[in-house]
C-alpha cells in the first residue's frame, strides 16, 4: 500500500505505448492513475470514455494521464476501438494504458476487489485513483469496488483543491467548487489570517471559538 505523502512507487509496466518508467513519464507534471478490473467489460468502457473526453481538462491542469487494466497490451489496444466507437470518439488515444496480467502491479499497490474474479477464478482490480504530485507523491487515493463506476468530474473538482491548497494557506469546504468560498487553514494565527486574508470573515458559533473562518478564493 502506498500512504499519502509516500512517494509513488517508480515501477516499469509495459503499456499501449511501450514501455514506460512512471517517474520519468509524468516528468514535472501532476499525474492520475486510475485503474480498471478488465478490458471488454461495459463500466470500464463508459470510464475510459469519460476520461478521454476530459483530456483537455486534465492537460489544462498540467497532468498526465495514465490508465491500468489486468489484460495484455494487444487486448488493450483492440479495446481502445471499442472505446473510441461506444464514446463517439476518434483519433489518437489520449493516454496510455498499462498492460498488468499478472497483477504485479495490483497486488504492490494495493488494488485487488476479493468480491470480483475473472473466468479463471482470480481477483479483479478495483477502481482505484491514485493522484501524484510533481514531487512524485502521493497527494490522494480513493477506492471504489469493480461494480461502481467513478465520478471523473469530481475527480476533477478534487484535483482543483488539490492544487490550491498546495499553494495558499485555505481548505476547501464541503461541495466546493473552483473559484468558492475557501476556509482559513485552523493552523494559521489571527494576526497572520489578517494579513494573508484581508476579506475573511470569523463566523460566530455557539462555542465561541474563532476556527469557522471563510476567505474569497486566494488568486
Ligand atoms: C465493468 O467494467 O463493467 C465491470 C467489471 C468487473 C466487474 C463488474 C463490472
Amino acid at each position: 500500500m502506498v500512504n499519502l505523502g509516500d512517494v509513488f512507487p517508480n515501477f516499469k509496466a509495459e503499456s499501449t505505448i511501450g514501455e514506460i518508467e512512471l517517474h520519468s513519464f509524468l516528468g514535472d507534471k501532476w499525474g492520475i492513475l486510475f485503474s480498471h478490473p478488465a478490458d471488454y467489460t461495459p463500466v470500464c468502457t463508459t470510464e475510459l470514455g469519460k476520461v478521454a473526453k476530459l483530456a483537455p481538462e486534465f492537460t489544462k491542469r498540467n497532468f498526465k494521464m495514465l490508465a491500468i487494466s489486468c489484460d495484455n497490451v494487444e487486448d488493450h489496444l483492440g479495446w481502445i476501438k471499442d472505446i473510441q466507437a461506444y464514446n463517439c470518439l476518434s483519433g489518437e488515444f489520449p493516454y496510455p494504458i498499462i498492460a498488468d496480467e499478472k497483477r504485479e502491479l495490483a497486488v504492490k499497490l494495493g488494488m485487488l476487489d476479493p468480491d470480483e474474479k475473472d473466468a479463471a477464478g482470480m481477483p479483479l482490480t478495483a477502481r482505484a485513483v491514485f493522484i501524484i504530485g510533481p514531487d512524485k507523491k502521493l497527494k490522494l487515493s480513493i477506492l471504489y469496488p469493480a461494480t461502481t463506476g467513478r465520478n471523473f468530474d469530481e475527480v476533477l473538482r478534487v484535483i482543483d483543491s488539490l492544487q490550491l491548497t498546495a499553494e495558499k494557506k485555505v481548505a476547501t469546504p464541503a461541495d466546493w467548487q473552483a473559484g468558492g468560498n475557501c476556509m482559513v487553514l485552523p493552523s494559521i494565527p489571527s494576526a497572520e489570517a489578517k494579513e494573508l486574508f484581508p476579506d475573511h470573515k470569523v463566523h460566530e458559533v455557539p462555542s465561541g471559538k474563532q476556527y469557522l473562518r471563510t476567505t474569497p478564493c486566494p488568486k
